[in-house]
């Protein structure tokens, strides 16, 4: 598409979340859903430059870049432009300057897949034009700015192995997690997740837990995501059947398990060692290649920051 913002500029790494595990336990009266979700990120994303520069500018590049709006109408609007004119709304307020921005994106996570692309970009947004401008704004106000761009947005903003409870705001780490080597499978299928959640049969599910107890280590943490579920899968499933092709795919490749991330239509497949989740991830797009498929290493809770 058009060029990259040149050498000097900020970059930030706009990471996949994988919800390994969603439990839907309740909803509000504004309609949105409590969950009590385990997430994790991955070492795959999109890409985001920020450059100071004579007027906005928002270009984009990467395999998904044609898939999305350019434009920042509020209700249809790229993610990206949104985050950018909330920090900058709150920069200005906090009487610092906010000046003109050249954001590159390179797109290379499918949109509307349940690995939170959009969120992780606006997240990266909030985290690269804190940098840039340094309106000196606390956590508290980034975190309330990114959770007025979406639910996710706020566990976007840390990147690292945790539970979210409420509707995804209440952000805990998850001490002693460990990195996981997975497959990633989506049959590029778009899915919408205010449909999802408009077909659950059942929005009262037990929450995450082995008996009350917080997982105090790595063997126990994979005893979770094990014992645990995506409450979603069903409703995604019975809008997109592909999904249950994709679970048996994942687990015909040599997956210990396999279950679908956020709203879908991703999944991921858990393997043993990299090794052997690079190899499954070949097969399978070999004999998938009309789907979007990757091997990927999660971050351990306690790891340095990705790329
Ligand atoms: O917050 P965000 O715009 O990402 O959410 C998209 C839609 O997903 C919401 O409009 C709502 O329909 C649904 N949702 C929900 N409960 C959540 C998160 C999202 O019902 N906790």
């Amino acid at each position: 598409m058009t060029e990259a913002p040149a050498g000097g500029a900020i970059c930030e790494f706009a990471a996949a979340k994988i919800n390994l595990a969603l439990h839907v336990t309740g909803q509000r009266g504004d309609g949105y859903h409590l969950l009590d979700s385990l997430v994790t990120f991955a070492d795959l994303g999109d890409r985001l430059t920020f450059s100071p520069s004579e007027s906005d500018r928002f270009t984009l590049s990467g395999r998904f870049a044609g898939d999305l709006p350019h434009h920042d109408d509020p209700r249809t609007g790229n993610l990206v432009l949104k985050a950018r004119n909330r920090l900058r709304e709150t920069t200005v307020e906090a009487g610092e300057a906010a000046g003109p921005v050249h954001i590159h994106l390179e797109k290379n996570l499918p949109p509307a897949a349940g690995i939170g692309g959009g969120s992780a970009d606006a997240a990266a947004v909030l985290r690269g034009l804190d940098r840039l401008w340094q309106p000196g704004l606390d956590a508290e106000t980034l975190a309330r700015i990114a959770l007025s761009l979406g639910a996710d947005v706020p566990m976007c903003l840390s990147s690292r192995p945790l539970v979210a409870r409420g509707i995804g705001d209440i952000i805990v780490p998850a001490t002693g997690f460990p990195g996981l080597d997975m497959v990633l499978a989506n049959p590029l299928r778009p899915i919408a997740t205010p449909a999802v959640f408009a077909a659950l049969e059942n929005r009262h599910n037990p929450p995450l837990s082995i008996e009350g107890q917080t997982p105090a280590d790595a063997s126990e943490w994979i005893a979770l995501v094990r014992e645990s579920r995506n409450d979603l899968q069903l409703a995604a499933s019975r809008i997109a059947p592909v999904i249950h092709g994709v679970l048996d795919a994942l687990s015909s490749a040599g997956a210990s398990l396999a279950r679908m991330s956020g709203s879908g239509a991703t999944c991921f497949g858990l393997f043993d060692d990299a090794e052997s989740a690079r190899a499954a991830a070949d097969r399978l797009a070999h004999a998938r290649p009309d789907w979007f498929v990757a091997a990927t290493a999660t971050l351990a809770e306690g790891d340095d920051d990705h790329v």
